[in-house]
């Protein structure tokens, strides 16, 4: 529906995990240490890979509220979960899930954020967060969503926010040209206007600065070699490509697909950020 198929957000998973910045991951953690069951919004959730990656450095109780536009990214998730947690039973409609010594408790509902993001505040969260979410919206959008978080005081906490930075091993001569179109086609329209793509943490910097908050960012590049990652170095080169495919020639593209067996490695810049209110 929203064109990100569970397959491959089942085949970033591990890349993505590996990647995250674990110094922001702790402070975000240290920061809601307080808090005996804090309530967390994941926008943009797809089938849950945020939760997975983030509850289990934080506290015994959580109450998750996963958001995504797409019916099926969200049922995917309640199944994913499921068979993540130890045990997992239905409570009041709500998924339970129990994890070590921890108790989740996870409601998940289909909203686009673009236009309904203001009902989510009507029980305020103790934390704002999304994965991989971020270079889909616009500018436009990023500087209202900050404004409604700083209204209500609420820390905001986002992972691999693609960047624009790619290298991939050995180099090709089409690179450059299929990289142009590749950031052309990022900021295209994703149901946001258009799109921040590579300028969204930057953004997102500038109007939680601009709101009185701390902001911290952190790299969290995925690090991709074709013995551990091969599907994964494929299918995100065709996904380039197609996208590239916009703007540039047939030939440039082909030829640059055809590259994708012989590479070695491939790195791509993302960036974490945590923004949180300036205590006192
Ligand atoms: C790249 S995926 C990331 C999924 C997940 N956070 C992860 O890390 O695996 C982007 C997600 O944003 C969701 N999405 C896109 N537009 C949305 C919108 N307007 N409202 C809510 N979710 C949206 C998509 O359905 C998709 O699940």
């Amino acid at each position: 529906m929203t064109g990100f198929s569970a397959d491959w957000l089942a085949l970033r998973e591990e890349a993505d995990h590996a990647a995250r910045n674990e110094d922001l991951a702790l402070k975000v953690a240290n920061h809601l240490a307080g808090h005996d069951c804090p309530l967390i919004l994941d926008l943009g959730c797809g089938t849950g890979s945020n939760l997975r990656a983030l509850a289990p450095l934080l506290g015994l109780e959580q109450h998750w509220h996963l958001i995504d536009l797409d019916p099926d990214l969200l049922s995917h998730a309640k199944a994913q979960l499921r068979d993540w947690a130890d045990y997992a039973e239905v409570v009041h409609s709500s998924l339970v899930l129990y994890w070590g010594e921890q108790k989740l408790t996870v409601d998940c509902s289909q909203i686009d954020v673009n236009k309904d993001l203001e009902i989510l505040f009507n029980k305020p969260p103790q934390l704002v967060t999304a994965a991989a979410f971020f270079d889909l919206v616009s500018e436009k959008w990023i500087t209202g969503f900050a404004q409604q978080l700083v209204r209500h005081s609420t820390p905001f906490y986002t992972v691999l926010t693609y960047d624009g930075e790619e290298q991939w091993q050995p180099p090709y001569p089409e690179d450059r040209t299929v990289l142009a179109a590749f950031h052309r086609h990022q900021a295209s329209d994703k149901g946001f206007g258009p799109a921040a793509g590579p300028k969204a943490t930057q953004c997102l910097q500038q109007a939680f600065s601009l709101g009185g908050y701390e902001v911290m960012t952190a790299p969290s590049p995925w690090m991709l070699n074709a013995q551990e990652h091969p599907d994964l170095m494929l299918a995100l080169g065709r996904g380039i490509g197609e996208a590239a495919a916009h703007f540039a020639g047939p030939t440039a593209i082909t030829d640059w697909q055809d590259a994708l067996h012989y590479r070695r490695h491939a790195v791509i810049g993302h960036q974490d950020l945590f923004a949180r209110p300036i205590a006192g």
